[in-house]
C-alpha cells in the first residue's frame, strides 16, 4: 500500500505535493519522492525513510516554482524500501516518470520482454517495468493516452497510477484498478491522490474514479475515459462536507473500525498472486527450503494468538509438529533445537524486542528462521533467513486488527503450501479450502455489516461488566485469548481467555450473575463439549454470549448468530466479531480506542 498524488494548477506544486504526501503517510513511509519539470528536464528526487528526509533533500535542491508534479509515499512490496526503489520511476528516455500504488502481478514477463527489447531497469520494481511499457507503447500508438490505454491492458494486478510527461508540461493522466484514486476538481487547479485528505485544503469538489478508468487532467481541464476503449466516461462531482481527520479514516470514527473493515481487502492482498484457481500455492520466498521437521512458532501478544491458530493447521494439514512460544519466555530457555528443525518468527512491525531477541538466539545455532511480518525492511524481516509478508497495509491503530487477520490468512498459506510439498493432505480437502479461500474476502464483506451492528447492541447491554471470560476450544482458543486481549486494551476492562475444557480446574470459582462469559460455539467438531462447558456456567447463574452457528442447540443468554463456512474459515468471521465488539464496548465507555493508555504500537524494548 503506498499514497500517490498529482497536481496542476496554479500554486508551486512541490510544496503541494509535500503537504499531500504528509496527509497520506499513513498508506505507507518507508520512502518517498516527487517528479516535476523544471528547466525542460523531468526531476525526480526521491529519499529513503519518512517524509522529513524527502523534505530535508528538497531544501537542498533549487526547486523552482514548477506548477504541476506528481509524488509518492512508499510501502514496499516488490524491493527493498531503498532509495533507487522508490518513486517515481522514469522510463529510459527520461521523458515519462510514474508513482504507483499496488501490484503488477505479470511484471516479470513484462520486464523479461522489454529487456529483449533493449529497455534497462534501475530498480526492482514493477513500476518502473510499467512505465518502460508504456514508453514502448508511445512508439506505435500515437498519443500519451493511447499508450497509457495499451500499456494498462497488458498489465494483471491492481493498480492506481499517476504520469507525467516532459512533452506536455503541466498535464498528469492517472489511472485505476482495484487500487484507490479519487480526481479533485478545483478553480484553475486539479488533482488525483489515493485519499480526499491529500487535496481536501483546497477543493472539496472530488469525482470518485472506478476500476478500469484513466483520467486527464491539467489546469483547467478534465476528463475522464474508459481505459480499454479509450471512450470519454460521464462523471458526477460529488461534495465533500467531512473533516480532514475523519477523512483519513475514511469516514469511519476511529482507524480500529476502518481497519476491521479493511479485512476483506486484507485476505485479497495476502491471496493474491499466491493462491490461483488450479491446486498450487506459490510461496517463492521459501523456495529451496524442505519443510520443516519441527516448527517453533515465535511471537507476543496478537501474533502469538495467530501462532496458535496456526499451530493447529500445520499440525492437521502439513503433518509438521508444532510449539509455540511468547518470545519474551522463549529467550531465555534452553530450547532444544534438532536438525531440521526451523523457527517461524510472527511480527505485525517487525521490530518487537523479545522476538527479534529470540529470532537471533537460534540463528546463533544455525537453525533457518521464517519471519512473517507485515512491515518490509523491519529488523525481524531483514534478520530473517527468509520472510513472507502478510500484505495488510499499514495499521495505525494501536489494537491490532487486520494485521492478525492477514497472519491467519499467511498461515492458512503456509500450512497448505508444506502440506502439498509433502503430500499430507487430501486432494478433495485442497480443493475445498481453495474455493472458500477465493469466495473468503466477498463471504466476509458481505457479513461484516450485520456482525457490526449485534456487536454494537451486546457492547450496551454488558458495558457495566467489571471482568468478561472468554472460552474456546480448538481452533476457537486463541481466537478467545485475542477477544479477551482486544476487550481488556482498549475498553479497559478485565478480560481473560480461557481454554473452555480449563474452566472447571479453577475459573469456574469465578462465575455469577455480574461475570459474564463470551463463548465460542460455532460448529466445528468440539462443539458438543463446548456446549456442555456452557451449561456448567448457566447453571451457575452467569451470563454467556454465544457466538455460534445458525441452528446448534444452545440455552444461553444471547446466541450471536453469524454465517457458516467451512473450517476453518469460520475463523475470519469470528475475528471481527471479538474485535467489534470490544471496539464498540470502547467507544461506547468513551476510550481512547486507537491509542490506548500505556501501549505502544511497536514494542521495541524488553
Ligand atoms: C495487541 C497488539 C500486541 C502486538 C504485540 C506484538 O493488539 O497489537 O499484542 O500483537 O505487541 O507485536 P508485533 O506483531 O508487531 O510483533
Amino acid at each position: 500500500m503506498c499514497g500517490i498524488i498529482g497536481y496542476s494548477g496554479h500554486r508551486p506544486a512541490v510544496p503541494l505535493l509535500l503537504k499531500g504526501l504528509k496527509s497520506l503517510e499513513y498508506r505507507g513511509y518507508d520512502s518517498a519522492g516527487v517528479a516535476y519539470i523544471q528547466n525542460k528536464a523531468m526531476e525526480v528526487i526521491r529519499a529513503e525513510g519518512k517524509l522529513s528526509q524527502l523534505e530535508s533533500k528538497l531544501d537542498s535542491c533549487n526547486v523552482s516554482i514548477a506548477l504541476s508534479g506528481i509524488g509518492h509515499t512508499r510501502w514496499a512490496t516488490h524491493g527493498l524500501p531503498v532509495e533507487h526503489n522508490a518513486h517515481p520511476h522514469k522510463d529510459n528516455s527520461g521523458h515519462l516518470a510514474m508513482v504507483h500504488n499496488g501490484i503488477i502481478e505479470n511484471f516479470q514477463e513484462l520486464r523479461e520482454e522489454l529487456l529483449a527489447k533493449g529497455h534497462t531497469f534501475s530498480s526492482e520494481t514493477d513500476t518502473e517495468v510499467l512505465v518502460n511499457l508504456i514508453a514502448e507503447g508511445r512508439k506505435d500508438n500515437g498519443t500519451l493516452l493511447d499508450a497509457f490505454s495499451w500499456a494498462l491492458g497488458r498489465v494483471e494486478g491492481s493498480f492506481a497510477v499517476a504520469l507525467t510527461d516532459l512533452n506536455e508540461p503541466g498535464v498528469i493522466y492517472a489511472a485505476r484498478q482495484s487500487s484507490p484514486l479519487v480526481l479533485g476538481v478545483g478553480v484553475g487547479e486539479n488533482f488525483v491522490a489515493s485519499d480526499i485528505p491529500a487535496f481536501l485544503a483546497y477543493t472539496r469538489d472530488v469525482v470518485f474514479l472506478e476500476d478500469g478508468e484513466m483520467v486527464r487532467i491539467d489546469a483547467n481541464s478534465w476528463a475522464v475515459y474508459n481505459a480499454a476503449t479509450r471512450e470519454a466516461v460521464d462523471k458526477k462531482v460529488d461534495h465533500i462536507t467531512w473533516d480532514v481527520q475523519s477523512a483519513q479514516k475514511g469516514g469511519y470514527k476511529h482507524f480500529m473500525l476502518k481497519e476491521i473493515f479493511e479485512q476483506p481487502r486484507v485476505i485479497a492482498d495476502c491471496l493474491t498472486g499466491r493462491v490461483n484457481g488450479s491446486k498450487e500455492i506459490m510461496l517463492p520466498e521459501l523456495e529451496g527450503l524442505e519443510p520443516p521437521k519441527r516448527l517453533h512458532i515465535v511471537a507476543c501478544g496478537t501474533s502469538f494468538h495467530a501462532g496458535l491458530w496456526g499451530m493447529h493447521l500445520m499440525e492437521s494439514w502439513a503433518k509438521i509438529p508444532v510449539s509455540v512460544e511468547i518470545a519474551s519466555e522463549f529467550r531465555y530457555r534452553d530450547i532444544i533445537m534438532d536438525p531440521g528443525d526451523a523457527v517461524l518468527a510472527i511480527s505485525q512491525s517487525g521490530e518487537t524486542a523479545d522476538t527479534l531477541a529470540g529470532l537471533r538466539m537460534v540463528k546463533e545455532q544455525g537453525v533457518p528462521v521464517i519471519g512473517l511480518c507485515n512491515v518490509v525492511g523491519s529488523s525481524i524481516a531483514r534478520e530473517s533467513d527468509r520472510v513472507v509478508y502478510t500484505q495488510a497495509g499499514p495499521e495505525i491503530s494501536v489494537a491490532s486488527t487486520k494485521a492478525m487477520c492477514s497472519q491467519l490468512t499467511a498461515l492458512t498459506i503456509l500450512a497448505l503450501y508444506w502440506g502439498l510439498q509433502k503430500g499430507t493432505m487430501a486432494g478433495q480437502d485442497v480443493e475445498q479450502v481453495l474455493s472458500g479461500l477465493s469466495s473468503l474476502p466477498q463471504d466476509l464483506e458481505k457479513a461484516l455489516p450485520a456482525i457490526h451492528e449485534t456487536a454494537k447492541d451486546l457492547a450496551r447491554e454488558y458495558s457495566s461488566a467489571r471482568s468478561f471470560l472468554y472460552l474456546g476450544r480448538g481452533l476457537y482458543y486463541p481466537l478467545a485469548l485475542e477477544g479477551a486481549l482486544k476487550l481488556k486494551e482498549i475498553s479497559y476492562i478485565h478480560a481473560e481467555g480461557y481454554a473452555a475444557g480449563e474452566m472447571k480446574h479453577g475459573p469456574i470459582a469465578l462465575i455469577d450473575p455480574e461475570f459474564p462469559t463470551f463463548a465460542m460455539a460455532l460448529n466445528d467438531g468440539l462443539f458438543p463439549k463446548v456446549q456442555s462447558n456452557l451449561v456448567e456456567v448457566k447453571a451457575r447463574n452467569g451470563r454467556v454470549i454465544a457466538l455460534t452457528h445458525e441452528g446448534l442447540p444452545l440455552e444461553v443468554d444471547t446466541s450471536w448468530v453469524i454465517p457458516e463456512l467451512i473450517e476453518p474459515l469460520n475463523s475470519f468471521l469470528a475475528l471481527p466479531a471479538l474485535q467489534l465488539f470490544a471496539y464498540e464496548t470502547a467507544d461506547y465507555l468513551g476510550k481512547d480506542v486507537d491509542q490506548p493508555r500505556n501501549l505502544a504500537k511497536s514494542v521495541t524494548v524488553e
